[in-house]
């Protein structure tokens, strides 16, 4: 029983960890191709990069667990780069794992390396020279988010995978699986955007899907998720578009600030959601050219910390121009 209630309180994203190789949803090259080198007996040291969310942690402790075994912990050391202990600190760790004698076991030992990318130059050479120093007996496992920040030589010695977002069919299968386990309602419409939300990213499905969880006990709505996400709901911004190009200029600032304020939303979400909104709108070539080279413009000054007053007002400004142009021959 209390184990039964720890597993309660675990979060989704450990507790639906894949426990094999077969339960990776979505990245069946990277992981096929693995696998045949395990076959083959023939492990070369790793690199998995890519954005966060996509399986590369769980893809090589669910390698691991296929190798090792019960072993496990007698033969993988993890370790995250990015802390801030430094170079010095992981190469003692590296060197006390790999150095110490296998009596009951044969075969490399593994050392997984997560956030690379994090470290420094001199601590990727260090790095470096640690990886060539063990390769004896030693594989060592690189995680990523950038291939391009880390060395050239570091990259030159491991064999690179990229994990890319994950298609919305590869989350929705895992995902419904942990719904019903959880035993949770998600209609169509939430689940969808659910999906859409979660931009690839596994662990974002999970978190998103466990805080709708602890808020609802069991009934999930798609008004949730979006909450859930921070993101805004495609009815508030079709309000905000409806009367910026209905009303006249001081109506649509004012319902603008409003709904604005009301949900807590940022321009720049507000930008993301017209931009796919417009997406679905018939419109002349001239208004779709004006109004995407406008907002991005607009996007831009806000990333460079344009006043989001002016920058509202300019949105609204452009909208209303486009339209203009919409309906001028
Ligand atoms: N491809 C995947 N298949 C199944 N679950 C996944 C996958 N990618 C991520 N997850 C889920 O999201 C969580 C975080 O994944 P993780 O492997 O740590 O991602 P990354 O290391 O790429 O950031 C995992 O615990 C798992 O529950
Ligand atoms: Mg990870």
């Amino acid at each position: 029983m209390p184990k039964e209630r720890s597993a309660e309180n675990l979060p989704w994203v450990e507790k639906y960890r894949p426990d094999t190789l077969n339960d990776v949803y979505g990245q069946n090259e990277v992981v096929d191709t693995v696998r045949k080198f395990v076959h083959d007996g023939k492990l070369p040291h790793l690199l998995f990069y890519g954005p966060p969310g996509t399986g590369k942690t769980s893809t090589i402790l669910a390698l691991a667990k296929e190798i090792y075994g019960s072993n496990f912990k007698n033969m993988v050391l993890e370790l995250n780069a990015s802390d801030d202990r430094g170079i010095e600190v992981v190469r003692n760790q590296i060197k006390n794992f790999a150095s110490t004698m296998q009596i009951f076991s044969k075969g490399y030992k593994l050392i997984i390396l997560d956030e690379a990318d994090a470290m420094t130059n001199v601590a990727q050479n260090a790095l470096r020279r640690i990886i060539e120093k063990y390769t004896k007996n030693t594989r060592f496992c690189i995680l990523a988010n950038y291939a391009h920040k880390l060395n050239p030589a570091l990259l030159s010695r491991c064999t690179r995978f990229r994990f890319s977002p994950l298609n919305e069919l590869s989350i929705k299968e895992n995902i419904s699986k942990v719904i019903i386990k959880e035993h949770l309602n998600v209609g169509d419409p939430a689940l969808n955007s659910l999906l859409k939300l979660s931009k690839g990213d596994m662990r974002k499905a999970l978190n998103v899907l466990q805080a709708c969880k602890a808020a609802s006990e069991g009934e999930v709505t798609q008004d949730m998720i979006y909450e859930s996400v921070g993101a805004p709901h495609p009815k508030d911004i079709e309000t905000i578009l409806d009367s910026v190009l209905k009303d006249d200029w001081s109506s649509a600032i004012s319902t603008f600030k409003k709904i604005k304020q009301l949900k807590g939303l940022a321009l720049i979400d507000l930008l993301q959601g017209f931009i796919e909104i417009l997406d679905n709108f018939e419109l002349q070539p001239k208004a779709r050219i004006y109004i995407l080279k406008h907002l991005a413009e607009i996007e831009y000054a806000i990333s460079r910390g344009g006043n989001e007053k002016v920058q509202s007002s300019a949105s609204i400004g452009v909208i209303k121009r486009a339209l203009e142009i919409e309906t001028s021959k």
